[in-house]
């Protein structure tokens, strides 16, 4: 089970920049009430937590179909409709594309330079493609979906569209009714569960069935840390002790980034799943705390300067790995010279746990806050839990902050804007006022 230790959070340890362990008790009537309505599904939304009892057997069948008919696994989506994707395919299968077919190609963005590259390389004869999108609108996703449907026309004709997985809400948006016109295989996003909440949904699984990954582990994973944060005391509850304690570091102690940094090169993706998920959920009425991802030991030679010495704003959350399942030692080499020799006979995960817990002491020493989240190893089982236990820790957040997680209203606008240029009808106002803007801002150029 994955452990959260928030000792150097706490006054006792760090001194004045901690939090007292009477401002948490005081919290406590708070934190039952935001317990109570995550019991009684406040918002619809907190469907996510009932993912853990889906059936997979659909998602293992089209998995199976994928594998045995292609040699490429392309994904289109963005967002909360991506991000999870990779996190699961880093985590639990690097450096995937030089070992194993499928290969995987996850393309969430727009940038032409990527998709020219990756038709270049991809044999689009050989290729299942997984269009990913709970909304089924987004305009991203869309583009990138019809060229490839336009793509894969020109090589396979009419049975281009049984190479089409349509990942998407069982029965609103545009990616739906193209399903059922066209008779697509799919699988449903399940009503209330929004994209950055849905890792552990169709979005995420059937990557990983394709992969080779069992996503009953996943999920049995998600099963067992919903039970140990179903606990509505919060001394007891690490998701709660988790939103609570970066809430009361935003309130009492003005510090507004949250830097997680995972000692794995394999979680990097991770952590930017985990900013997303943060970053849109409680970011809103001028409230939030900034996240920011980051890897250890790589980072301590690029950011921790900073964290150290830097303002006083930032709160490091560390995910420290028990047993990397692999170890290197460190070779008998060089003896004579005492710079390198002391390293002689450790190993490679010696060392990036002593990185760790001496980087942990010295932002201590410093006075700056941290927990840690120590992973027994990474596998479906564990990924599982940390997946769930953050997104149950976010929603709870939310709670904290008396604000919605499952919305994004600042995205909209620029959503808008986007519909104004590129013509989308009833948008015609947007344009004008990017055409307004658009002279505004070339007065100052140099
Ligand atoms: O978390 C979210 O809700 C968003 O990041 C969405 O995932 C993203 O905007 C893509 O939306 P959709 O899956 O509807 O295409």
């Amino acid at each position: 089970m994955i452990e959260l230790n928030f000792s150097n959070m706490m006054e006792g340890v760090i001194g004045v920049s901690g939090l007292p362990e009477s401002i948490i008790e005081d919290f406590i009537d708070k934190v039952k009430g935001a317990h109570k309505k995550i019991e009684e599904r406040f918002w619809p939304e907190l469907a996510f937590i009932d993912l853990i009892s889906q059936d997979t057997p659909e998602i293992k069948k089209i998995a199976q179909e994928v594998k045995t008919e292609s040699e490429n696994f392309l994904i289109l989506g963005i967002g909360g409709s991506a991000l999870g994707s990779r996190a699961i395919l880093e985590a639990l299968s690097p450096f995937h594309n030089l070992q194993k077919i499928p290969k995987v190609f996850i393309y969430d963005n727009v940038d032409p330079r990527t998709l020219q590259q990756m038709l270049a390389i991809i044999d689009l004869k050989t290729t299942s493609v997984n269009v990913i999108s709970k909304s089924g609108n987004t305009a991203e996703t869309a583009a990138a979906f019809m060229i490839l449907w336009d793509e894969m026309k020109k090589v396979l004709g009419r049975d281009a569209s049984k190479r089409f997985i349509a990942t998407t809400d069982p029965e609103k948006g545009n990616l739906r009714r193209i399903v059922n016109e066209e008779g697509l295989k799919s699988l449903a996003i399940p009503q209330g569960v929004v994209g950055r909440y849905s890792v552990l949904s169709p979005v995420g699984l059937l990557l990983s069935e394709v992969i080779g990954i069992d996503s009953e582990e996943l999920l049995m994973g998600a099963k067992d840390i919903q039970k140990k944060c179903s606990d509505a005391e919060l001394w007891k509850n690490p998701a709660y002790l988790f939103g609570t304690l970066l809430y009361l570091m935003d309130r009492e102690k003005h510090r507004t980034i949250d830097v997680m940094m995972a000692y794995a090169d394999g979680l990097k993706p991770f952590t930017e799943w985990f900013c997303q998920l943060w970053a849109e959920s409680l970011g809103k009425q001028g409230m939030g705390l900034t996240p920011y991802p980051s890897v250890g030991s790589t980072d301590q030679h690029s950011q921790l300067q900073l964290w150290i010495e830097g303002p006083q704003d930032k709160i490091l959350i560390f995910i420290r790995i028990n047993d990397y399942s692999v170890d290197i030692q460190i070779p008998d080499v060089f003896q004579n010279m005492e710079g390198l020799s002391y390293l002689s006979g450790h190993t490679l995960s010696e060392l990036i746990k002593a990185e760790e817990e001496a980087t942990e002491l010295a932002l201590v020493k410093a006075g700056r806050p941290s927990m840690t989240i120590t992973v027994p190893q990474i596998d479906a089982y564990h990924m599982g839990q940390l997946f769930h236990f953050l997104e149950l820790a976010t929603a709870f957040t939310g709670l904290l902050y008396e604000m919605n997680p499952f919305n994004q209203p600042g995205v909209e606008e620029g959503k808008n804007l986007t519909y104004g240029i590129m013509g989308k009808k009833g948008f015609e106002t947007k344009r004008k006022e990017v055409e307004d803007h658009r002279e505004k801002r070339a007065r100052w150029r140099v």
